[in-house]
């Protein structure tokens, strides 16, 4: 679209979509359900109300927000893998709503990483009253830290953005995933909520588009606000 005056109002009618189906999850959907479980990750926390832990990245975030929730059960169900063979990592974990949607699967393990101290709290104190029978996972926590100190775990990984921050960090992690991955031949798949990228990593060959089911990408097209890419490390041709 080459007319900057269409393209312009193009963009707002795809930002006021989004808009109405974040909210219209957050209403219909997560506010009931955060309710029956008495857990509370809803609400924007904007960059200045952050307060991030020591960090040298601390100006490349953006606002706290959460996953839609369905969206994030229908890429989990399209990833098709043995949970019990990953580990699940949410970076910039912020109240723990995804760690709690990726429980409800057997992962390994379920890691968040937050670097803001009051909402890494507020999600620990949503996973320790969470209802033990909605977990399939016995290991989940967040953990405070900045992004790139986090120690990627042994194994292979499942790995959540959504959009936390400058697209440059977000690559600097996803690089240090896949060096562990190329020692220790593991397996990683990233999923990357809200890109504003068309591919991350372009010039590097390990990671490439994992293809989703037809019906996934339909729904996602649709119902998605936001649009999501899912990734995986090419194994052999490292
Ligand atoms: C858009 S929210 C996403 C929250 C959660 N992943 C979800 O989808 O529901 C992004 C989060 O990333 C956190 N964040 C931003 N920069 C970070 C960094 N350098 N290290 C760790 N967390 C960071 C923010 O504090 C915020 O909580």
């Amino acid at each position: 679209m080459r007319d900057p005056y269409f393209k312009r109002v193009w963009e707002l009618m795809r930002h006021i979509r989004a808009m109405a189906l974040y909210h219209t999850y957050s209403q219909l959907w997560d506010r009931k359900f955060e309710r029956l479980e008495q857990i509370a990750t809803r609400g924007t926390v904007f960059p200045e109300e952050l307060s991030p832990v020591s960090s040298a990245h601390a100006n490349l975030t953006y606002e706290y927000g959460p996953s839609p929730r369905p969206v994030v059960q229908w890429l989990l169900d399209a990833l098709k893998v043995d949970f019990s063979e990953y580990s699940f990592v949410d970076i910039g974990s912020g109240r723990g709503r995804v760690l709690l949607t990726a429980a409800g699967r057997p992962f390994k393990r379920v890691h968040g990483v937050e670097f803001c101290s009051n909402l890494h709290e507020e999600a620990s104190s949503n996973i320790a009253g969470y209802p033990g029978e909605h977990l399939k996972c016995r290991d989940v926590k967040s953990i405070l830290c900045d992004a790139l100190d986090y120690d990627v775990p042994e194994g292979n990984c499942v790995l959540y953005f959504f959009n936390p921050f400058d697209v440059q960090l977000v690559e600097r992690v996803v690089t240090k995933f896949l060096d562990s991955a190329d020692r220790n031949g593991s397996r990683i798949i990233v999923i990357y909520y809200n890109s504003k990228v068309s591919k991350l990593l372009a010039g590097d060959n390990r990671l490439a588009f994992r293809p989703l089911s037809k019906r996934c990408r339909w729904r996602l097209k649709l119902l998605s606000p936001h649009p999501v890419q899912v990734y995986e490390r090419v194994v052999g041709e490292a």
